[in-house]
């Protein structure tokens, strides 16, 4: 099992772009496969999350052919063959690995086929709730059944079946939700709604208008007309904001830095953490270079001192993945910051809220914790401490950034988890805890097949 050992840094300068946008990645398996030809996909994420997403697509009938790749993961460019909205039946079960987005997208891209498929992933997914899903997909219609040592959790059988479009008022704000019922819609005739509680990431309406499939938006509601064939499209995945968020806090919060993240998703929802950072006293610009479809831009940071904050609970989904490693700049500001309506952390890869106050703690955080989040008293120095990731990528990714501020050395066990969002995670580090500058230092190696 590998580790990260961390120690503090006194200067962060540096400039470098983070892997493919894993949301989009994702989406960009799935609309590809259901195509109605080739689609050549750029800076493809290749983490095992998304992989897992492409391989299930393959399994399905839609192959796919390499033309780079980052060495060591797996494909960065690829043309995906799709098969026009006819799927096959899958050989065997369909692993998701750790991914829920994976599992959920699946399972609504599943629901209305004529075919059975089984869907499961490892221990963690395995207890992540799939009753979201399942409920609006049985609504419509949908043949499912959660096999999984805990009630309503993965294994998730699929039957064959045939739907009908529904109007679906959202419980949570959901993006994997909002996504799996839309996707559900693409194979049901009639018209299939989608009121989501409040705005969440929206990767999945604008893939679909790459890909010439028409969505309508009324306020929070999206409408889909079912039986749209998806138009085969070149599209270009952005470097994910979520992982270049690591590297944001640890120069926003290191007074003299300065970090050029380049070519990065900048769509609105999921920008939050610019403006929490900012609101934070770091100095930052975003110059977007590209707005079509997905905006994309260079962001750039310079470190303050940092002051507390109050996350908004309208923040709060398009912050999710981002809060562990804003909890981390909050123990390194000044002052109390707040973060709550956060429950969803509970039913992340961990229960997100508890790992976060227990590692802050044995580094020395003063940190409160609630059912819905958390308060952070910062400003109380941290010292180096041996922290579990307990197999959680963003876990492991937020505790290593807490280490470059500690005092002495920081080791985070389970570290192996962040291939499931960050391939290279530790290139970049290693560049960083070594005060490496040349953009050469943080250049991942790739091959071409081309
Ligand atoms: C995602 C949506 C979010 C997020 C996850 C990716 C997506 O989950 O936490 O990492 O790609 O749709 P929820 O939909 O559960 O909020």
């Amino acid at each position: 099992m590998s580790e990260f050992r961390v120690t503090a840094i006194s200067s962060l300068h540096a400039e470098f772009s983070v892997p493919g946008d894993k949301s989009m990645s994702h989406r960009a398996a799935i609309l590809g496969g259901l195509a109605n030809g080739n689609c050549l996909i750029r800076n493809f994420l290749p983490s095992e999350d998304c992989l897992n997403t492409l391989n299930a697509m393959r399994a399905l009938g839609a192959p796919y052919d390499v033309l780079d790749e980052l060495v060591g993961y797996g494909p960065t460019c690829l043309r995906i063959h799709g098969q026009a909205m006819k799927l096959s039946a899958p050989a065997a079960p369909i692993d998701c690995g750790n991914s829920g987005t994976g599992m959920r997208l699946l399972a609504g891209l599943l629901a209305g086929q004529p075919f059975a498929s089984e869907l499961f992933g490892d221990a963690s997914l395995s207890s992540r709730p799939m009753g979201r899903i399942t409920l609006p997909l049985e609504q419509m219609g949908a043949r499912l059944e959660t096999r999984g040592a805990k009630p309503g959790c993965a294994p998730l059988a699929i039957h064959p079946a045939k739907l009908t479009p529904i109007t679906y008022d959202m419980p949570v704000a959901s993006a994997q939700v909002k996504s799996a019922v839309l996707l559900a819609g693409m194979f049901a005739d009639g018209q299939t709604t989608v009121i989501q509680p409040a705005e969440t990431r929206d990767h999945t309406e604008r893939m679909l208008a790459s890909f010439q499939v028409r969505t309508r938006q009324t306020g929070n509601a999206i409408t889909l007309q079912g039986g749209q064939v998806p138009a085969a499209c070149d599209f270009t995945v952005p470097g994910d904001i979520s992982s270049a968020a690591f590297w944001l806090v640890a120069a926003a919060a290191l007074p003299g830095s300065r970090l050029l993240i380049r070519d990065v998703g900048l769509n609105p929802t999921r920008t939050a953490i610019l403006k929490v950072l900012s609101r934070m006293g770091a100095h930052m610009s975003e110059i977007v270079h590209h707005a079509e479809g997905e905006p994309i831009g260079n962001i750039e940071i310079h470190g303050a001192p940092l002051t507390a904050t109050t996350i908004l609970a309208s923040e709060v989904p398009n912050l999710i993945d981002e809060i562990p490693v804003i909890a981390v700049a909050a123990a390194l500001a000044t002052g109390r910051t707040i973060i709550r309506n956060a429950r969803e952390l509970r039913v992340k890869e961990t229960d997100r809220i508890t790992t976060v106050v227990n590692n802050l703690r044995a580094m020395g955080a003063e940190i409160e914790e609630f059912e819905d989040g958390m308060e952070i008293q910062g400003g109380h120095p941290l010292h180096g401490a041996v922290i579990d990731s307990f197999g959680d990528h963003r876990i492991a990714m937020a505790f290593a950034i807490a280490g470059l501020f500690s005092t002495g050395e920081t080791v985070i066990l389970n570290t192996d988890c962040v291939n499931t969002s960050y391939p290279g995670f530790s290139i970049h580090l290693d560049a960083i805890l070594n005060h490496r500058t040349h953009a050469a230092d943080f250049t991942l190696p790739t091959l071409s097949h081309a």
